[in-house]
């Protein structure tokens, strides 16, 4: 249906951040991910529903229609490599940055590296542009833990607070990017739910400039 809308969000630290400013637009889930096992929740508006998937899930869903927009981190919008979305607005959510990182004193020009991450594509891309071969090793989590056990030279993950890394004797040493959320939208529901894909849009833009986040 034209007037209906499909958002797609993940559980935990981006739903919780983005609860002030989708109630901003008007928009409230009737059930709390924390304490319901439903991957559908309805809101207070009859025709707009959530849809709750892995975080980096959201691009997926988002990108064949399956939801008409989405809320995603910019570090899983780097590794995506499908067509079909387009990113119209900063959230300013989340926010965080990618890097590399590793132990102190870490080597991390003469040998051939050897890292461990979750963000496979954006760690070749990042190397590749400085003229570098690395090895990478693909994991889906704990990254900090591959150079404690030698698994790895050096990770590349997301660092806030940096408290994860210090914990764990890691040192930050090169930013590769600054993390938010992004809005992201289906291209068909651009166009064949114009209306009230370009009227959420505009809603949360305002959310976001009044700072609801
Ligand atoms: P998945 O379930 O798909 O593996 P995940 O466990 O990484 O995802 P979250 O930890 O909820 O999911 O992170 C979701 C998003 O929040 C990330 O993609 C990133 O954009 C952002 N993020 C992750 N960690 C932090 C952090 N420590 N501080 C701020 N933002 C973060
Ligand atoms: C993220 C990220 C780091 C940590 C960085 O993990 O993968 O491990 O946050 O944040 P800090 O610099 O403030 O310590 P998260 O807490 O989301 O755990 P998860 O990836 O295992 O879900």
């Amino acid at each position: 249906m034209a007037d209906t809308l499909t958002i797609a969000v993940s559980k935990g630290r981006i739903f919780k951040d983005a609860l002030p400013l989708l109630a901003a637009t008007g928009v409230v889930p009737q059930d709390d991910p924390a304490t319901s096992r439903k991957l559908i929740l309805d809101t207070n508006v009859a025709a707009i529903k959530l849809v709750l998937i892995r975080a980096s899930d959201v691009p997926t869903y988002v990108a064949y229609g399956a939801a008409d927009v989405g809320i995603a981190g910019k570090d899983v919008l780097m590794e995506y490599e499908g067509n079909g979305i387009y990113e119209p607005l900063d959230l300013n959510i989340a926010r965080c940055r990618l890097m590399l990182a590793g132990p102190p004193r870490a080597r991390t020009a003469d040998t051939r590296l050897r890292i461990a991450t979750k963000y496979v594509h954006t760690t070749r891309r990042y190397f590749a542009e400085q003229g570098k071969q690395v090895e990478i090793i693909k994991l889906y989590g704990s990254m900090e833990l591959a150079p404690l056990v030698k698994l790895a030279d050096l990770i590349v993950d997301l660092v806030d607070t940096g408290n994860t890394l210090r914990a764990n004797g890691l040192e930050p040493l090169e930013h590769i990017a600054d993390i938010s959320s992004r809005l992201i939208v289906n291209k068909a529901s651009m166009k064949m739910k114009h209306g009230v894909v370009k009227s959420f849009v505009q809603r949360m833009g305002e959310a976001v400039q009044h700072g609801q986040a």
